[in-house]
């Protein structure tokens, strides 16, 4: 059936991507800037957010309803653009879908390992991507020698989230989180969770940003296996959990252009 499937997919079907809500947008702004020919599905789990202080079993069963629907549209790529689907239940969906999945962890782990000078590197991301020791894995896997240092920090997602990304506030919350780590010496820092980015200005220091990484990672792989759109422009649909209100108002922020509308799936 999977080579059946892999068959029929051709460079004309839509990249599906997911998230737990609007984070992914920050991975969907990177695909556009990188593969503006092609058609972009994109689904935020708002209903269900945040995926980042639930378990494993609980994140993976909800990242399998996502990408049935993102199937039943007829995808030629999945992308994992939320870092705690990623550590958690890459592995499953790799397995149980016909398509080729990309996830955040790997190429983020990639970009801060040719960055590193001193072989330190830094892990943030939400409570259930630490546990998960997905980035230790991955970083390891490209560098053996690498020392990892991590630490969970959940208050960033909802700072970014209500804009509070510049600052006294923010900037004390980051000088907190990342005190420990600045001790043991890290040179880089993974900002291992798709809200991070918009808090670079207070984290400030040399970061690897997995977005741009995936997009590459995206790109590499559809032109591998033939599956690249020759001609554009491509379209971008929206599909949320939930009412679209705040998904529509805070999105605009972490995809960095207009966000007209979303599409309430009924479960
Ligand atoms: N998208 C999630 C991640 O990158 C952060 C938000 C959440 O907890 O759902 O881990």
């Amino acid at each position: 059936m999977e080579d059946k499937t892999r068959a029929m997919a051709t460079s004309d079907d839509a990249i599906g991507i997911f998230d737990s809500g609007v984070g992914g947008l920050t991975v969907l702004h990177a695909l556009l800037e990188a593969l503006p020919q092609e058609d972009l599905v994109y689904l935020g789990d708002t209903g269900r957010y945040p995926y980042g202080t639930k378990s494993a079993e609980t994140v993976t069963r909800y990242s399998i309803e996502n990408v049935d629907f993102l199937i039943a549209k007829g995808i030629k790529l999945l992308v994992v653009a939320c870092n705690t689907a990623s550590s958690v239940a890459l592995g499953a969906l790799a397995v149980r879908y016909p398509v080729p999945v990309v996830g955040v962890i790997e190429p983020g782990a990639r970009a801060a390992a040719a960055r590193t000078r001193n072989g330190r590197v830094g892990v943030i991301g939400t409570e259930a991507t630490i546990a998960s020791g997905a980035y230790t894995t991955a970083l390891r896997a490209v560098k053996p020698g690498l020392e990892i240092y991590t630490r969970p920090c959940p208050l960033l997602v909802a700072l970014a989230e209500e804009g509070w990304v510049e600052g006294p506030i923010p900037q004390s919350v980051v000088e907190t989180y990342l005190a420990t780590l600045q001790k043991s010496g890290i040179d880089t820092l993974v900002l291992g969770c798709t809200h991070y980015p918009l808090l670079k200005p207070v984290i400030g220091g040399v970061m690897g940003d997995s977005a741009e990484e995936t997009a590459r990672a995206v790109a590499e792989l559809l032109a591998a296996r033939g599956l690249a759109r020759g001609r554009g422009p491509g379209s971008t649909s929206f599909f949320v959990t939930d009412v679209p209100d705040r998904f529509i108002r805070i999105g605009q922020r972490f995809l960095g252009a207009r966000l007209e509308s979303a599409v309430r799936l009924e479960r």
